[in-house]
This record gives structure tokens, C-alpha cells and sequence, in this order.
């Protein structure tokens, strides 16, 4: 490969999204081409949800080798593709599209990224109690995921009639009942008394709202591991509550870094380098909080 960014023979991927300007998927995945020697860019594309079914014709035609999807297209992007892996046809979102000559297939890395963020660091799901917040989807996602590994769920949500939804899905895909209830301290309490791992996927302590969070700092405990899908900032003040309870903490920032890794193996066949990608992230995040 030569030393231009760019030659003829480059594959390109990318993101559609809107907005798009903060996104730190390019950033990711450059640094993981170039590290690997890849003639691959990825570059970001602003597509308004009207402009949705041509952008995706668009990138079919120009031969773009994949993309990721982000909001608002993670669902409606589903009837214009030309397949979907099971795993994203199941939990009814796509945040990852490989071209395989024109033939478009959707794929759910957000879900696979987020289950890696745990199993990579040997933490148990199989037969576990998970208490999830949020129920949008994030959750959903997350959900099914776990429920899929055996895990045994709770949902809260702030409109329950939402987690109730969720619980439905799960108990029509794994035959598992799955309780829920309005996010509030009491039935946080009860659920987190039994509770191995608690997992946020609510926008709540997102920055600029950084002082926020989901949960009562006093329902934490060592014993729990905390999730939080909140990226920015890495350390939520869910996150740090749970620290100073003494509490194993996962961040956001993991399952961004896997399903980045994830989309980018499905793109190229090469092994992704994760640390790398997991770096540039949290480079990246902290030029922003600074
Ligand atoms: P995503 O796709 O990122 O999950 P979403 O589908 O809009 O985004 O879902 C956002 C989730 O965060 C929902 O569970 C939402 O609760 P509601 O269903 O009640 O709207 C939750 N959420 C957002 N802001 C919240 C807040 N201030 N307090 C509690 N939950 C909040």
C-alpha cells in the first residue's frame, strides 16, 4: 500500500446519521486501518431521514464496502436492506450494514458490543440477575442480548407501559417472564436487592447533564457490577457512585470500542485491533471534557 490516505484502489465505509458532527466512529476506525495497513477510509455522511432511501441506493451504486447506522435510521432503515442477520432481525434494529456487491445486510454489533464490554472482562451473565433501566433502544438491545446468554432480567423504566413492551418481547423470543416497573426508589430497591449486575441504558447523566443519574448513590453495593451505556463523560456519576461503593464498573466506552471492533471484522475479515479503537475513543473524550 502506498503512503496516500486515499488511492484508487481504497474501500471506503462509513456512518449515516443525523446529526453526525460528533461522532467518534471515524476516528476509531482510521486509526484501525492505518494501524493495520488496510487501504480502507471511513468517513462520515449527514443523511436527514427523508434523504433515507436514496442514501442507501447511493451508497449501493458508489460500492461503499459497509457503513454504520446510527440515529435517527437504526429501524427505518430495515425495509430498504436486502437481508438482515438474525440477531438484528430479532431485536428489530441495524447499526451495522455490510456490501456484499450490491446486496445490503444489516447487522446489530450494538448488542454483540455490549455483551463483549462483560464477557471480555470475565464477568458472568448466564443465570445472573440483571436489573435494567431504560427501556428504549438501547435496551432493547441489551435485553435481548442477555436474555439470549440466560440471564434472568428486571426492567425499570420511567414510563412503565415501555418496559412492559420489552418484557413482552422477551417473553415472546425466550419464554422468560420478565418483570417490570416504574423507575422509581422503591422498586429500584427491591429489584437491586437481588440483583448481580445493573445495567444503565437511559440517556440520564449524558453530558451536559453529568451530575445525573438514574440510580440512588445509597442502592449501590460492592458485591454489584454497574453498566452504564453513557459514554461521554466515561465516568458517570453513576459510574463514580458506583466506584465509591466499591462496585465493579463497566463504561459506555466498552461497548462503543466492541462495536466498533465488531463492524469493523465484518467489513474487513482482519482481527480488529480493540485496544487501539478503544483508545482513540477515550483520547477523543478526554480533548472534550478538557
Ligand atoms: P435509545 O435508543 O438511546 O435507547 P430512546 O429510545 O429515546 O433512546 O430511549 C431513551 C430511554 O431513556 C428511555 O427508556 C427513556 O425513558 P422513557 O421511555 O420514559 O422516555 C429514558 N430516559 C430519557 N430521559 C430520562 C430521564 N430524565 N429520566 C428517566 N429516564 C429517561
Amino acid at each position: 500500500m502506498s503512503n496516500e490516505v486515499v488511492t484508487g484502489t481504497t474501500r471506503v465505509c462509513g456512518l449515516i446519521a443525523s446529526p453526525v458532527a460528533h461522532t467518534m466512529s471515524p476516528a476509531m476506525h482510521n486509526a484501525a486501518f492505518r494501524s493495520l495497513g488496510l487501504d480502507y477510509i471511513y468517513v462520515p455522511f449527514l443523511v436527514a431521514p427523508e434523504d433515507l432511501p436514496n442514501a442507501l441506493d447511493g451508497l449501493r451504486a458508489l460500492g461503499i464496502r459497509g457503513f454504520n447506522v446510527s440515529i435517527p435510521h437504526k429501524v427505518t432503515c430495515i425495509p430498504f436492506l436486502d437481508g438482515l442477520d438474525p440477531l438484528a432481525e430479532h431485536i428489530g434494529a441495524v447499526n451495522t450494514v455490510v456490501n456484499n456487491d450490491g446486496d445490503l445486510r444489516g447487522y446489530n454489533t450494538d448488542a454483540e458490543g455490549f455483551l463483549r464490554s462483560l464477557t471480555e472482562r470475565d464477568i458472568p451473565v448466564a443465570r445472573q440477575n440483571i436489573v435494567i433501566v431504560g427501556a428504549g433502544g438501547a435496551a432493547r438491545a441489551v435485553a435481548y442480548i442477555l436474555a439470549r446468554e440466560g440471564a434472568y432480567l428486571t426492567m425499570l423504566n420511567r414510563t412503565p407501559e415501555a418496559a412492559e413492551t420489552l418484557a413482552d418481547m422477551i417473553e415472546d423470543d425466550f419464554g422468560q417472564r420478565v418483570p417490570f416497573f416504574a423507575l422509581e426508589e422503591a422498586a429500584l430497591e427491591e429489584a437491586l436487592a437481588e440483583a448481580h449486575i445493573l445495567v444503565n441504558t437511559t440517556s440520564v447523566g449524558m453530558s451536559p447533564d453529568n451530575d445525573a443519574s438514574p440510580v440512588p448513590a445509597r442502592l449501590l453495593r460492592a458485591d454489584l457490577t454497574v453498566c452504564d451505556i453513557v459514554y461521554n463523560p466515561v465516568r458517570t456519576a453513576l459510574l463514580a457512585a458506583a466506584e465509591a461503593a466499591g462496585a465493579a464498573t463497566v463504561s459506555g466506552v466498552e461497548m462503543l470500542a466492541w462495536q466498533g471492533a465488531l463492524a469493523f471484522e465484518l467489513w474487513t475479515g482482519a482481527g480488529a485491533p480493540f485496544d487501539l479503537m478503544r483508545g482513540t475513543v477515550l483520547e477523543l473524550l478526554q480533548t472534550h471534557e478538557e
